[in-house]
C-alpha cells in the first residue's frame, strides 16, 4: 500500500501518542521527518502527497520500535537543543536539560560580578556549560570529565560551535591546574534509592552521569570541599529537588562564607551558589 509523506507523519504522530503525551508526539513526528528523512515542514507542505519511499518507511519503523522501548529521541536523532543551539549527544553523554540553563545564568552572573578570568566546568558531558561560557565571555574556560567518550563529544561540539577551551580527563578537580577562580558543575545528583521510580528513558543515559552516593549528594559535597580547599572564589552547582538545605549546610561546613539556593520555575531547589 502506498503511503504519502503527509500520511506517514500523521501515522507516526498517532503511534507515538500511544506512549507519549499527544503534544509531544506531534512535535516529535515533525522532528523525525525533518531530521531523520530531511523532509521539514516547508518540504511537506509542498510535496507531502509524494509516496514515501520504502527505505524511509523502514527507517521510521525501526526508530519507532526503539522509541517504544523508551530510548530518548535525542539518541535516535543524535542531537539535543540547549540555549538555542544543537548539541551532538551519544549514549556516552547526558542529554542536556533545559533547567541547566539556570546554572549557566547563575555562573555568568556570579563570574561577571566577581570579575573572574578563569572558570572550570566539571563533568562537562556534551560540553554545554563550558562551551556556552567560552562563547559568551572572554574567560579562560577548562572543561573536564572522567568519561573519555563524553569528552570526545564535548570537543566536537566546541569545534562545531567555534568555542575555544581546554579539556582534561580525570576525577572531579584533580586534573585542573591552579589557580581556580570559579567552579561550575552539573554533577551526578540522583539518589540510587530513587532508581525504581524514575522514567524509563533514564535507563538509556549513562548511570555515571546520573547517580551519586550519599543520597545523591556525594559529588557536589566533594566538589564544594575541593573547590574551597584550592582557593576558588565561588562554586555554582546544579542540584536535585530538595537538596538545597543539605548542600547549603555542607558548603558552610566546608568553609564557604555564603551559600544560596536558586529554585527553578517549578519551585524546586536547582542551583547552589557558594561564595568565599
Ligand atoms: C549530570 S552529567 C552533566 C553533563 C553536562 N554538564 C550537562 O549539564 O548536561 C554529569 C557528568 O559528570 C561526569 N562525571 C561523573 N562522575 C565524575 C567524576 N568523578 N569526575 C569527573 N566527571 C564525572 C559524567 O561523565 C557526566 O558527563
Amino acid at each position: 500500500m502506498s503511503l504519502s509523506y503527509t500520511e506517514l507523519r500523521r501515522d507516526l504522530a498517532s503511534s507515538l501518542a500511544r506512549f507519549l503525551p499527544k503534544e509531544e508526539a506531534v512535535a516529535e513526528s515533525w522532528i523525525w521527518l525533518a531530521e531523520g528523512l530531511g523532509k521539514d515542514k516547508a518540504w511537506l507542505l509542498s510535496n507531502g502527497s509524494e509516496a514515501a519511499s520504502g527505505p524511509d518507511r523502514e527507517r521510521i519503523g525501526q526508530w519507532l520500535r526503539r522509541r517504544r522501548e523508551g530510548e530518548p529521541w535525542s539518541y535516535l536523532i543524535g542531537w539535543a537543543p540547549f540555549r538555542e543551539k544543537r548539541w551532538k549527544v551519544t549514549p556516552d553523554t547526558l542529554i542536556p536539560r533545559p533547567e541547566t540553563e539556570l546554572v549557566l545564568e547563575a555562573a555568568l552572573e556570579v563570574g561577571r560580578r566577581l570579575g573572574v578570568k578563569r572558570v572550570v566546568d566539571i563533568g562537562t558531558g556534551s560540553g554545554i556549560l563550558g562551551v556556552c561560557m567560552a562563547l559568551e565571555t572572554d574567560w579562560a574556560v577548562t572543561a573536564t570529565d572522567f568519561s573519555s567518550g563524553a569528552l570526545a563529544v564535548a570537543r566536537e561540539n566546541a569545534q562545531v560551535l567555534g568555542a575555544k577551551l581546554d579539556f582534561f580527563e580525570g576525577d572531579l578537580l584533580d586534573p585542573v591546574p591552579d589557580p581556580l577562580e570559579l567552579v561550575v558543575s552539573n554533577p551526578p545528583y540522583v539518589d540510587e534509592a530513587d532508581r525504581p521510580t524514575l522514567q524509563r528513558e533514564l535507563d538509556f543515559e549513562p548511570a555515571s552521569a546520573l547517580f551519586s552516593p550519599d543520597r545523591g549528594l556525594h559529588h557536589a559535597s566533594v566538589l564544594l570541599f575541593q573547590a574551597w580547599d584550592r582557593g576558588a572564589k565561588a562554586c555554582v552547582l546544579e542540584m536535585g529537588a530538595g537538596q538545597g538545605g543539605d548542600l547549603c549546610r555542607r558548603a558552610l561546613t566546608a568553609g564557604w562564607k555564603k551559600a544560596m539556593v536558586h529554585q527553578d520555575l517549578a519551585g524546586h531547589d536547582r542551583v547552589l551558589v557558594a561564595l568565599a
